[in-house]
């Protein structure tokens, strides 16, 4: 009988154990250990033991009590109204200058000083609520930036966070949105179960049950507006005094700045006071305080212009290096890796850091067995900075750096052809040939801002490439699911929601198509600005044929946006058959979607234009975005298929203009085009 309830007991809290290594492993990674349903097994035969034995019950690990348990991938999608963008970066005050300088150029305004507004850049995870008329309706997760998750009910356990905003003159729609985090001090309670601050909070958002949410102290900032119907608010500081007041939590530590010196002196004052902040932040945010002059200057593709986050100096940590090995990228890019003495940089174990590129390590001397500096800044990969080369150990070499790749083939360095410069970094260039770059090139095509395929993380990759199940991007979609379901850690449910992510992502648009491919230069952005070229998967096909691909690529030149160095980079993807061979056998298998133009209503909608000369009142820059913001798009070259000429009033370029009316082309002069602005 003892014997029977102590084996009860270890089994028991062996799999207490499991669960909380799993737990904490979905907090720490994309792809956790384990398919869902292994996890489930093991939760329901602990919760059968408990049930089954009193005894079990009242240890402390009960699992009634363990805090997180697997976000949940199973939320509504809901479009945002406003797109969450990003933050670009400052990480001194170089980079602080030309951000004012940027805005000024923008804006043309040399003289006049502008307000900037500072915030701490908390380090959580970013939420958009939705108030109508003053009740909160909608709650939404960050997501990709364009869709977030409805985690309207997880957000709502969380005290900051009014329900309902009981003041006069709130506007009917009014979008705030801000940082869900946990103090230092709260986590302190809760950390054995998680990795960190943010992960626990990103985790405990995404669970399945608010009451599961409901048990961690989740906390929150508001720090900016998306919708907001009617616009009330002129500056940032006003609107963040004026929410505070209807109950929302802003941020103590925000301050008025007016130019860079006073930028630097609370930058230094605020990092000064970070370590005696009870919740994380890893720089300050800064932004235009002026509403106005906030959309005057609008966004680049993935970050506003008016705002920028100064990033406090990394932290740093000495050690040692134990090895040097390379790593090979999607684009064959040959990254050496340096493996180092376990350290702790800034609260986080680092045992691996980047050595940049062959080109790096020369420069510097890096040599294994050297002590050597390593800094770790935000999410950055941490990186090698110095060598003290005086504890160096006198019989110590140069390291040589492999000129094979992982594969055993030669790598080279590719030299400019315009620059003849040759390149730091040394590649594989054989493409899906290479295993290692082959292997890379399918986590880029099942990530998020690709095909997306929830339950096939770098992890089940690495898996079903081992077991030779896939190769290429087809077999995603060709998978066999009775193999799988085999292998340990699968089972039924698991195989179902795999068969019905891979289904859904098997329905892709034409510019996420193009950048799953994944040719070298073309980023999100440059995939939509070439899908809206092609529009359609078919034309897109053209550039197979090498007669035709030639033409096209000419025409692609003259796309603003659209260089040599990505032209370049499209001719040398479709030189190679292989490629070619690896995107029409997907197309077999998917259906692409035609690019859907999103055609801005507006003055300018289909509309093509081109500017010469510059302008008295505008930048050129605030041009362009006018006219994207009107629907129009703006080209680099005069051809055909142009349909205004705007003339700017300063040094406009006679040939264009010359060449513009040969061609019948409609010519704005610089009055006339404030005039059909209206502005
Ligand atoms: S303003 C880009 N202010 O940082 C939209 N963002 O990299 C303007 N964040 O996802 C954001 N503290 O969630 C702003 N005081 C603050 C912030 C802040 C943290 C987050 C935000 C965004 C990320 C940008």
């Amino acid at each position: 009988m003892k014997k029977e309830k102590d084996n009860l007991i270890k089994e028991y809290e062996k799999k207490i154990k499991l669960l909380k290594k799993y737990n904490k492993q979905y907090y720490e990674k994309d792809s956790p250990s384990v398919p869902d349903s292994e996890y489930d097994k093991i939760k329901e035969r602990l919760i059968f033991l408990e049930n089954e034995h009193n005894f079990l019950k009242k240890k402390k690990d009960s699992v009634q009590n363990i805090i997180g348990s697997p976000p949940s991938k199973k939320f509504k999608k809901i479009k945002h109204r406003k797109a969450m963008l990003s933050l670009s970066n400052a990480f001194g005050k170089e980079d602080m200058n030309d951000f004012l300088k940027k805005i000024k150029n923008f804006l043309k305004s040399y003289d006049s000083t502008i307000d900037i507004f500072s915030e701490p850049k908390i380090d959580g995870i970013s939420a958009s609520l939705i108030y109508e008329n003053g009740l909160l309706k909608t709650g939404l997760s960050r997501g990709d930036g364009e869709t977030g998750e409805d985690i309207l009910n997880n957000l709502k356990t969380i005290n900051q966070i009014p329900k309902k905003i009981d003041a006069k003159q709130i506007p009917e729609i009014l979008e705030i949105r801000g940082e869900v985090y946990i103090g230092k001090n709260d986590f302190e309670n809760i950390k054995e179960n998680f990795a960190n601050p943010r992960n626990a909070a990103g985790g405990s958002l995404r669970q399945k049950f608010s009451e599961e949410t409901a048990k961690i102290p989740l906390q929150f900032f508001a720090h900016g507006f998306g919708v907001v119907v009617p616009m009330i608010f002129k500056t940032q500081s006003e609107f963040l005094k004026k929410i505070n007041q209807w109950g929302f939590s802003t941020n103590p530590h925000s301050k008025l700045v007016k130019n860079l010196n006073e930028i630097e002196d609370h930058h230094k004052k605020i990092e000064s006071l970070r370590a005696s902040l009870d919740y994380d932040i890893d720089g300050l945010v800064y932004k235009v305080n002026d509403v106005e002059l906030q959309s005057r200057l609008g966004n680049t593709s993935s970050s506003p212009r008016w705002a920028i986050a100064y990033k406090f100096s990394s932290e740093k940590a000495t050690t040692k290096i134990k090895d040097i090995a390379i790593q090979v990228g999607r684009t064959g890019a040959i990254t050496p890796v340096a493996k180092v003495k376990p350290v702790t940089v800034g609260g986080v174990v680092v045992s691996n850091a980047t050595l940049h590129n062959e080109d790096e390590i020369k420069r510097k001397d890096i040599r294994i067995g050297d002590t050597v500096v390593i800094q770790r800044a935000g999410d950055v990969i941490p990186q090698v900075v110095t060598v003290d080369k005086s504890k160096r150990v006198i019989n110590s070499k140069k390291y040589l750096f492999p000129e094979k790749c992982l594969c055993g083939y030669k790598t080279h360095k590719e030299v400019n052809i315009f620059t003849k410069k040759e390149d730091a970094v040394r590649r594989c260039s054989r493409g899906y040939d290479c295993d290692y770059i082959a292997k890379e090139k399918l986590k880029h095509i099942v990530s998020k801002e690709a095909f997306n395929i929830d339950g096939l993380g770098k992890k089940v990759i690495e898996q079903l490439w081992d077991l030779k199940l896939i190769k290429f991007p087809s077999d995603i979609f060709n998978l066999d699911y009775n193999k799988i379901l085999k292998l340990e850690g699968w089972g039924n449910l698991s195989i179902q929601n795999l068969k019905d992510a891979v289904k859904k992502a098997s329905s892709i648009s034409l510019d996420k198509f193009i950048y799953s491919v994944g040719i070298r230069h073309i980023g999100q952005e440059n995939a939509k600005i070439i899908g809206n070229f092609f529009v359609s998967i078919d034309k897109f096909s053209n550039l197979f044929n090498s007669s035709k691909r030639e033409k096209l690529l000419n025409n692609l030149n003259e796309l603003d946006g659209i260089g040599n160095t990505q032209i370049n980079s499209i001719n040398t993807f479709f030189t190679n058959q292989k490629n070619i061979e690896v995107i029409k056998d997907l197309v077999d298998v998917l259906q692409i979607k035609n690019f859907k133009i999103k055609n801005k209503k507006g003055k300018l909608s289909s509309k093509s234009l081109m500017f010469t000369g510059g302008f008295e009142k505008m930048s050129r820059s605030e041009a362009k975005s006018l006219a994207e913001e009107n629907g129009g798009k703006v080209l680099g070259n005069i051809s055909k298929k142009l349909n205004i000429l705007v003339v700017g009033n300063v040094k406009p370029t006679k040939k264009k203009i010359e060449k513009a009316k040969e061609l019948k082309i409609k010519i704005f002069t610089e009055k006339e085009w404030y005039d059909f602005l209206n502005i």
